[in-house]
């Protein structure tokens, strides 16, 4: 008999957490303004929010915090890091930034001005939200295949090239200060870009004389998927694809928060030294001095640890089959979903779960409310409402895919948890008819609503 699956780790320390009856959470939910974003962590079963800073670090890890150096300037921490990104990722310099979002702040205060054109697969929204900040404009120029949730496609966090190239062709190049390829694309369902993809995104970069900058927050999930699906990697180990994946960049931002499974931590990697110098600057201005840059030396120690364990095959392989677990466990209550499953999430589709539902009373956020009001699980609207206003006409903007993200934190939760998420889910697809009507909003943020928005049912 074949032995079943197991994860590569023990659990050496627990916490707590608070499970509430239906007319506790009706009552907290209301108070939160039906933003998920206001409720109190103690108000939540399962959190599904994010997999960002809410991973369990090793025991590696937490030893790594005690050897912390906090000198300000040219701490051992500091090189202890230095040293990972370069032997991991192959970036000579490096500035560390307190979270993925200030990285590319640091960034795009060098490298973006107004009026210019940022184009690559789907940007995150922080990308988006910094890059529309500085009056310039981010091109989605993802495969057609990303936005069809019942169509199979190895990679769909892939660029479309002519798509890019015609981008590329038809604009003043001097008004296109990068290509931004994010790995794995978040906003398409956390699915990944093929090397192949990478390699010839980056030849036409070089072929206009344009930068690649990788935003890298799941960039080792990334690599696993290489491995498991293209052609000629699949006796390679993480780290080497890893390698060749960033020969193809020339700049990286990263959030440590994902794949390095740290609670609060970033950096930009640069390959040119002239680059790193400009971006210096900013950096001491937004974050702090070169050697620590709004990290503490302890969490850039971790960083570093983090680095090397979240390459390595074991840790991969478990997370990626337990998304891919809660998935599978949903498919049998006929849940549709953005398929093949991602790596750090479940997208739920909300445009095939509450067809009923028009656009415009939000129906996946309507989804998210539900979930929480069922069984006390927070998971994340991923559609109009994040979306944002058109910065021009300030008309709602309704993206073609209109999902509920369920991110699930690394090393946190066990299956009977995914178990229960998928119950529970599943209990709400059952009664979806009788969810007659959706939320609409009552104050929003110019920028970046979906964290603070205020909303009622309607
Ligand atoms: N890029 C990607 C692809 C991201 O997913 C995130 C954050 C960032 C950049 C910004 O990094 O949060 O450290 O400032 N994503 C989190 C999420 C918030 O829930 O997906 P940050």
């Amino acid at each position: 008999m074949q032995l079943p699956f197991a994860e590569s780790f023990k659990i050496k320390m627990v916490e707590t957490i608070q499970k509430s009856t239906r007319p506790e959470r009706e009552q907290w939910i209301k108070e939160a303004k039906y933003n998920l974003f206001n409720l109190k962590s103690n108000q939540v079963f399962i959190d599904l929010l994010t997999d960002s800073g809410t991973g369990a670090m090793s025991d590696k890890q937490w030893s790594e915090l005690m050897l912390g150096d906090e000198s300000y300037a040219g701490a051992s921490s500091y090189y202890k890091m230095k040293n990972a990104i370069q032997a991991i990722l192959g970036f000579p310099y490096f500035l560390p930034t307190h979270q993925g979002r200030a990285a590319e702040n640091v960034l795009f205060s060098v490298l973006v001005k107004e009026g210019m054109l940022v184009p690559g697969n789907s940007h995150f929204d922080t990308t988006k939200g910094h890059i529309e900040f500085r009056k310039a404009t981010a091109i989605d120029c993802t495969i057609h295949e990303a936005f069809d949730t019942t169509v199979y496609h190895d990679f769909k966090g892939n660029v479309d090239l002519e798509k890019l190239e015609m981008v590329l062709k038809s604009n003043p190049l001097e008004k296109i200060p990068m290509i931004i390829m994010t790995i794995t694309n978040n906003s398409a369902g956390g699915q990944p870009v093929s090397m192949q993809n990478l390699r010839d995104v980056y030849a036409l970069a070089q072929k206009y004389g344009i930068r690649v900058v990788f935003d890298s927050a799941r960039f080792a999930e990334n690599a696993y998927f290489i491995k498991m699906r293209e052609k000629g990697y699949e006796n390679k180990s993480i780290k080497e694809i890893v390698q060749e994946m960033f020969s193809y960049a020339d700049v990286m931002t990263m959030s440590a928060k994902k794949d390095a499974i740290v609670n609060m931590g970033g950096f930009i990697g640069f390959k040119d030294e002239e680059l790193f110098k400009q971006a210096s600057v900013f950096g001491i201005v937004f974050e702090g001095f070169i050697t620590y840059g709004g990290m503490s030396g302890r969490d850039m120690n971790a960083l570093a640890q983090g680095l090397d364990e979240g390459t390595e095959f074991d840790t991969l392989d478990s997370r990626i089959k337990q998304t891919a677990y809660l998935g599978s466990r949903l498919k049998e209550f006929g849940v549709p979903m953005q398929e093949p499953f991602g790596g750090h999430a479940i997208f739920v589709d909300v445009k095939r779960f509450l067809p009923h539902l028009p656009k415009e009373e939000f129906p996946a956020q309507t989804l998210a409310i539900e979930l929480y009001l069922e069984a006390g699980i927070r998971a994340v609207e991923i559609g109009a409402i994040m979306a944002d206003r058109d910065p021009i006409t300030r008309e709602n903007r309704f993206p073609d895919l209109e999902l509920i993200r369920m991110a699930i934190p690394r090393r946190t939760y066990t299956n009977n948890h995914m178990d229960y998420v998928a119950v529970a889910l599943g209990n709400v697809f059952a009664r979806r008819n009788e969810i007659k009507r959706g939320v609409k909003i009552v104050k929003e943020a110019p920028i970046m609503r979906h964290f603070t928005v205020e909303l009622e049912r309607l």
